[in-house]
């Protein structure tokens, strides 16, 4: 293993992974990740130890991994696809875009004031392309406080950083749903963004040109 910080995270998660792996039942998973993730945050020498290591350009946490946003780490993915661990870093008043999951979640802080704004559908969801959403509400968490998020319409979201400084948001997302993308939601248009993993996504772009291709023949 490349260091001890890795190793940290990695001896806590194959632990996660043991419990949860005997959990049958998804409500009791949450209740399981929302009892360990505190004492995870509060590890303040594994979270500098881990940013010393991003900017150090050292292959843990690795920054080539594809990841849906642009401030986002993967620090643990269990080989059995029952969670991953990821972390976050939000500038002064940074955000997410409004978006969905394809899984439950559970969120905290490990550094920082982190805001949750929550929507929900005000239309019938059934178009694909367009949304309108309602703000539902806003929590703000303190640094070791947690959050649930549930899998598609019931858990579109933005999350960030209501205050100066920096915040660190850590995640535990459950086994993804079949859908194979995140929806970005425009509040200001109501158009609906569906974005692919980077990979899968240049894989679609090459099939559309290779049939454009086809069909000049
Ligand atoms: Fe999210």
């Amino acid at each position: 293993m490349d260091n001890a910080f890795q190793e940290e995270v990695t001896a806590d998660c194959r632990k996660w992974a043991a419990d949860v792996g005997a959990i049958g039942n998804r409500q009791n998973r949450f209740a399981y990740f929302q009892d360990e993730l505190p004492a995870l945050l509060s590890k303040r020498a594994l979270f500098e130890g881990l940013l010393k290591g991003i900017i150090d350009g050292n292959p843990y946490p690795d920054v080539r991994q594809e990841t849906f946003f642009d401030n986002e780490f993967i620090l643990y993915r269990d080989p059995a696809r029952l969670f991953s661990l990821r972390l976050y870093i939000f500038g002064a008043g940074e955000r997410t875009c409004v978006h969905d999951h394809t899984s439950w979640g559970v969120s905290g802080s490990a550094f920082g004031k982190l805001e949750v704004v929550r929507y929900r559908h005000e239309d019938d969801g059934l178009d694909p392309d367009r949304a309108q959403l309602a703000r539902l509400g806003n929590v703000v968490l303190w640094p070791g406080e947690t959050e649930k998020t549930l899998p598609l319409d019931q858990g579109i979201h933005c999350t960030g950083n209501p205050a100066e400084g920096t915040t660190l948001m850590v995640s535990v997302y459950g086994t993804p749903l079949r859908r194979l993308y995140i929806q970005r939601f425009d509040l200001e248009n109501g158009s609906v963004h569906r974005v692919f993993p980077a990979r899968l996504r240049k894989k679609m772009l090459a099939e559309q040109a290779l049939k454009a291709i086809a069909r000049t023949r």
